[in-house]
């Protein structure tokens, strides 16, 4: 049988063309495709330099499913030291890799699981992954790699789908199930994945004590946005609703720091 994992790589490969070209919808006139950096802003950098992040020129680097490689070639293009990418399908690395190309900066990108990341240990001052978490099988296993390749006082961060904007039918505002329900689900109406992708669900205290359970102490949590107005919210993102997004966060973010 198939495992989960596997069967999620599959299902990327067959939707990446499809998810990178939403991203890069905007580019048909001859811009260059957007990237973004995974790096905090300057107050919340010097903070994290606080807590141990050292100078931007000096971090090692590290994307867990950089999916198009636009965290990583826009870690590149910050200046830090190393930057490298691992995402578990090929055709998401062939984009990232062609978005580094078309950047021309030094920025690597390697195939491989987020629970087995083929790379050396103590390795990373940064690990940075953005809404990959939720849809990895063996979570303790994921954030024990993550302990893994970083150096004693590295950094992981990382966001995933809020627990409790997944409990919702985007359109109508209903509950769909109970927060308490957790485990696997088939992704259904969230147009930004395929419909097929499998998801687990997972409570926050779920995420926050697998990351205790695997050395990491947590420094900060963010729930973003915030603005009980619809209005604030442009309707982008197909996943949820301005609606939505008014009654409950969008995102759910952690740092934390590897002892
Ligand atoms: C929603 S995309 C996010 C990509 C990128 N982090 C970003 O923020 O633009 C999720 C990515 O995670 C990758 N992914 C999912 N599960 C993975 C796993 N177990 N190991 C490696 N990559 C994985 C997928 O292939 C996909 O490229």
């Amino acid at each position: 049988m198939r495992s989960l994992n596997s069967e999620n790589r599959e299902l990327w490969d067959e939707w990446s063309d499809e998810h990178q070209a939403m991203w890069n919808g905007a580019t048909d006139n001859g811009r260059l495709p957007p990237t973004y950096s995974p790096l905090p802003d300057a107050d919340s950098l010097d903070e994290w330099q606080a807590e141990g992040l050292p100078e931007v020129s000096d971090i090692d680097f590290i994307e867990l499913g950089c999916g198009g490689g636009q965290g990583t070639v826009g870690a590149a293009q910050d200046g830090v030291q190393t930057a490298i990418g691992v995402d578990f399908s090929t055709q998401q690395l062939r984009h990232a890799r062609r978005l580094r190309n078309l950047y021309g900066v030094d920025a690597e990108f390697v195939a491989g699981d987020v629970s087995t990341i083929p790379v050396s240990d103590d390795a990373f001052d940064l690990a940075h992954s953005g809404f990959v978490y939720f849809m990895v099988a063996d979570l303790d296993a994921a954030f024990r790699e993550a302990h893994r390749v970083l150096r004693a006082g590295g950094h992981l961060s990382f966001d995933v789908p809020h627990p409790v904007h997944e409990l919702f039918d985007p359109a109508t505002l209903e509950f769909e199930r109970s927060y308490h329900d957790t485990g696997t689900r088939r992704d259904k109406h969230d147009e930004v994945l395929h419909e097929d992708i499998i998801v687990m669900d997972r409570t926050i205290s779920d995420l926050h004590n697998a990351l205790v359970d695997a050395g990491f102490t947590v420094t900060e949590m963010w729930e973003w946005p915030h603005s009980d107005d619809p209005d604030d919210y442009e309707d982008t993102d197909m996943s949820s609703s301005p609606a939505l997004k008014a009654k409950v966060p969008r995102t759910l973010g952690f740092r934390a720091v590897a002892e």
